[in-house]
């Protein structure tokens, strides 16, 4: 994809809160500046600049519910531009075991460092806080890396970005159909994501899932609001057969779907080797991972599979919005290196 005319967003990025706070200029201008963040991942001079850009901020890791690679990808981030972070990864151990409220936690954090990043399984919690610090004299920049079952917009942002590469011979995101499947209720990469397709032209979602995981009313809602085609169905099979892209998720059992939690068995929605000959040569295989029995590992080798590159895309990304959200994204646009 050719990003030439991309421009930075005339208001600074503030907060990281939800995928509706982003537009088709936003997310053009991030996979334009990902790729320049990760040019400087060639040389050793590369890196030592980017470490020396950010070499004098702080950031709180607060990941109160488990995470190995959203966390990993903003540690690493922040080690990449010279970031110190802390992090904090179970609320046992922090006073909250005292009795003090997650509210007068995160704030005692902006008191010592300079952005937060928090995974939380309290839905609207990033919302909550930022507006609470931003009535402070220290108003701290909140990054959402995952809130309940509700948002996980950087991971969305990271799906954007491996899309576009995956599909930039092929025009891009405009125009294609990306077919989703699996525990679409309570992922919250699914509502993320699709939130992010309605900013492509002509773009289709298929939705594929037994009845109890179909995606949530709200979302229904918005999503016809912007007038993207969707389309849900229990038909797997011809669903990832007209796919230009699938993206598969795991069962969310971490969180209550009601008086329909029977319906645990979806093997009919596992994605299996024996399904790559059904698949469109050029389709892409994504997935947010973790991982269990709904993608076999048989896939990986094959070309299509781009899931461990998403994951790695992830960090690049995520560097790329660091920058932004300390408005020195302007020094990453250098000629080559
Ligand atoms: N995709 C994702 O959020 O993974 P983790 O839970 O490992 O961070």
């Amino acid at each position: 994809m050719d990003f030439s005319l991309a421009q930075p967003p005339k208001e600074p990025l503030r907060h990281v809160l939800s995928s509706s706070q982003f537009d088709r200029a936003f997310l053009d201008y991030l996979c334009q500046l990902t790729n320049t963040v990760r040019r400087f991942d060639k040389s050793r001079e590369g890196l030592a600049y980017l470490g020396s850009l950010l070499s004098h901020k702080r950031a709180m890791l607060y990941f109160t519910q488990p995470s190995t690679r959203t966390f990993l990808s903003f540690h690493s981030a922040c080690h990449i531009l010279g970031i110190t972070a802390s992090e904090i990864r179970d609320s046992a151990t922090s006073s909250e075991r005292k009795g003090e409220s997650v509210e007068d936690s995160l704030r005692t954090f902006s008191s010592y460092v300079d952005l937060i990043i928090m995974r939380s399984p309290i839905a609207g919690l990033c919302e909550r806080t930022a507006r609470l610090l931003d009535a402070t004299p220290r108003p701290v920049p909140i990054v959402n890396a995952g809130s309940g079952p509700d948002e996980h917009p950087t991971q969305a942002l990271l799906d954007i970005y491996t899309l576009t590469r995956s599909l930039r011979m092929r025009g891009g995101i405009d125009g294609k159909t990306i077919c989703m499947v699996g525990d679409l209720r309570r992922g919250r990469t699914v509502r993320s994501l699709a939130r992010l397709l309605a900013n492509y032209k002509d773009v289709r979602i298929i939705f594929s899932s037994p009845p109890a995981f179909r995606i949530a009313e709200d979302l229904r809602a918005d999503l016809a609001a912007t007038g993207i085609a969707f389309e849900e169905t229990d038909a797997f099979l011809t669903a990832i057969a007209e796919a230009d892209a699938i993206y598969m998720t795991r069962i969310q059992d971490e969180y209550d779907i009601g008086p329909e939690d029977g319906a645990k068995d979806y093997s009919n929605y596992h994605l299996k080797a024996e399904h790559l000959g059904a698949l469109k040569s050029d389709a892409v295989i994504m997935h947010p991972l973790p991982r269990r029995d709904e993608l076999d590992p048989a896939i990986d080798h094959d070309p299509r599979a781009k899931y461990w590159r998403q994951e790695r895309n992830g960090m690049w990304v995520r560097a790329a919005l660091l920058t932004m959200l300390f408005g020195i994204d302007d020094r990453i646009q250098l000629p080559e290196l």
